[in-house]
């Protein structure tokens, strides 16, 4: 919270000051202002939403749709701003014929997190990011494994914790992500763990058989890409 504020306060005095400014110096601290505005506009988004997650007064927007959509709205999403070209995302459609019934806004978000975190974080010369569905009796898993080089035994717990962020990446958020995923599977009644010994980062995330209505009726005429 310090960084963005101190930016700024200190930018914005430098506007009000009595230094008198080029229009091309005023446009770019002005634009310093509106960055960090919106940076700062995130995170309390991020912490109140963390905060109310962690109270327990969240409550759930169950909606129906398959999971293939919902992977495809979070690439895409995910996307937005980044060059596409960059990381390689594969996925299997067939096993994403999956008709769900919980709050996919929500689960959007956890998706989201992990994709942009691949994104972020992921170091392999061509970054590449697997995501895993498969579907048993019990349960739906649902894994992302990127080829970087992962994160370390000691860190993996921690990861979790709110404002954890592991290295000084340059883009790096605020380390509430994973901290407001955690939460959320929570309610969903499922969960979310880093998986080791993967040959880079790797997460599951684990939801009960009963957020699954079986085959998704969208995808079933639908060819494979
Ligand atoms: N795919 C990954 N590869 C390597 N490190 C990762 C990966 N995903 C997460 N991490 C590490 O875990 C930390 C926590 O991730 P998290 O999503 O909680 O926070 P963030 O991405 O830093 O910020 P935010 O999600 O709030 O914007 C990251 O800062 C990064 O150090
Ligand atoms: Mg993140």
């Amino acid at each position: 919270l310090r960084t963005p504020m101190s930016s700024i306060r200190a930018f914005s005095e430098i506007l009000r000051g009595v230094e008198v400014l080029s229009p091309q110096e005023q446009v770019r601290y002005a634009s310093i202002i509106q960055e960090e505005t919106i940076r700062l506009t995130r995170l309390l988004d991020d912490l109140l939403d963390l905060s109310v997650l962690e109270n327990g007064q969240v409550s759930l927007n169950v909606s129906t749709g398959s999971l293939r959509d919902l992977l495809d709205h979070s690439v895409a999403m995910a996307r937005v701003g980044r060059d596409a070209a960059v990381m390689q995302i594969q996925r299997n459609i067939a096993d994403e014929r999956v008709w769900l019934c919980t709050d996919l806004d929500r689960l959007n978000q956890v998706f989201l997190n992990l994709i942009v975190n691949a994104h972020k974080y992921c170091d392999a010369a061509e970054p590449k990011l697997q995501i895993i569905v498969r579907q048993s009796a019990q349960q739906l898993t649902i894994d992302f494994i990127d080829n970087g080089s992962g994160i370390s035994n000691e860190d993996q717990n921690l990861i979790f914790e709110k404002f954890s962020r592991i290295g000084g990446h340059e883009s790096g958020g605020a380390g509430l992500g994973l901290a407001i995923s955690r939460e959320i599977l929570q309610r969903l009644q499922g969960d979310i763990t880093y998986l080791p010994g993967q040959n880079g980062a790797a997460f599951r995330i684990r939801l009960p058989e009963s957020v699954v209505g079986g085959v998704a009726r969208t995808d079933l005429s639908s060819t494979d890409y």
